[in-house]
């Protein structure tokens, strides 16, 4: 009787033990989740953009697309945040044409 009184106690602070131990695991491993300028996109078609955004978040790939309208300029092109997103503020949601054009400047 007592015995099986005693047993409960500890099996609940072991339990607790381990929810704190996931708890510090995740905490540790999901950094970017705290900052809230991350890239909207939760799939991405291009690698080296998901790259970019996993590390840096927007500011990141905005400072990769600036990069490659850049590339483009220099190579003639006329190119800029508009030619491929209809929204520059908030959600930057892609034109058709945007993943196949981007594609060669980065
Ligand atoms: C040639 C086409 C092209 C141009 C020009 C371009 N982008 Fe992009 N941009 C893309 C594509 C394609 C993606 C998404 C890539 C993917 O899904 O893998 C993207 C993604 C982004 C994202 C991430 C969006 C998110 O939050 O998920 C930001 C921010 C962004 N672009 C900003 C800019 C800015 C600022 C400019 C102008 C300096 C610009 N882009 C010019 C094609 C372009």
């Amino acid at each position: 009787m007592n015995l099986r009184a005693l047993r409960i106690p500890v099996l609940s602070t072991a339990s607790l033990c381990a929810f704190a131990l996931v708890g510090a695991l995740f905490g540790v491993s999901s950094p970017a989740q705290a900052d809230d300028d991350a890239c909207t996109a939760k799939s991405f078609k291009l690698k080296e953009v998901e790259k970019v955004c996993k590390d840096g978040g927007r500011k990141a790939a905005k400072k990769m697309m600036q990069a490659a309208v850049k590339k483009a300029k220099e190579a003639g092109e006329k190119m800029n945040c508009k030619s491929c997103h209809n929204d520059i503020k908030e959600k930057f949601d892609l034109k058709a044409n945007a993943v196949k054009d981007l594609k060669p400047w980065i």
